[in-house]
């Protein structure tokens, strides 16, 4: 895990220096949208390497307010929507001394959990059919003849 974020800076600074070798005059944007684009499909989210949190949005916020008492895997592995996340809080905070949030923290934890640790079925979309993906620099000629 500690290993990804080099890998995706070198994964990002490969594909920078391939801009002056290859890209012709033609088309010099499809080597700079490609990282945008992997991104976007596979859902690539950073992993905090110490907390294993998924590091977007308010994340640092969680990651200040909700793993003093426990390990953050107790709240990776747990999934729910606004309302249940909201009520794991209230239940700490009723019964395990957890402090009280202002109402602007509390929403943004509470939304920071509810996208990032959401209820299994709404947490992946269908895939795309073949004719909307983007195209793949990695594939095959025959393989990308599709329907
Ligand atoms: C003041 C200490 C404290 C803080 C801060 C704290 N928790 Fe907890 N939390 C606990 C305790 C104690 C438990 C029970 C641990 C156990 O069962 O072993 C717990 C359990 C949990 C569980 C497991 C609940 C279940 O039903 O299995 C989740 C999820 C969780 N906490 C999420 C969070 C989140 C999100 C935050 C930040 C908003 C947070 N915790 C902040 C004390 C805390």
């Amino acid at each position: 895990m500690r290993y990804l974020p080099i890998f995706l800076a070198m994964l990002i600074a490969g594909c920078g220096s391939e801009g002056p070798e290859t890209s012709g005059p033609s088309e010099p944007t499809s080597v700079v949208e490609t990282p945008v684009v992997v991104t976007e499909v596979l859902e690539v989210v950073e992993l905090d390497p110490d907390s294993g949190l998924k590091m977007t949005g308010d994340w640092m916020l969680v990651r200040s307010n909700c793993v003093p008492c426990h390990s953050a895997a107790l709240i990776t592995q747990q999934r729910g929507d606004a309302e249940q996340w909201l009520g794991m809080i209230r239940w700490m905070q009723e019964k395990q001394n957890l402090w009280q949030f202002d109402p602007d923290t509390e929403a943004r934890i509470v939304a920071y959990l509810a996208e990032n640790y959401a209820p299994e079925p709404n947490r992946r979309r269908a895939a795309l059919p073949a004719d909307q993906m983007p195209p793949n620099p990695y594939s095959t000629p025959s393989a990308e003849t599709g329907p």
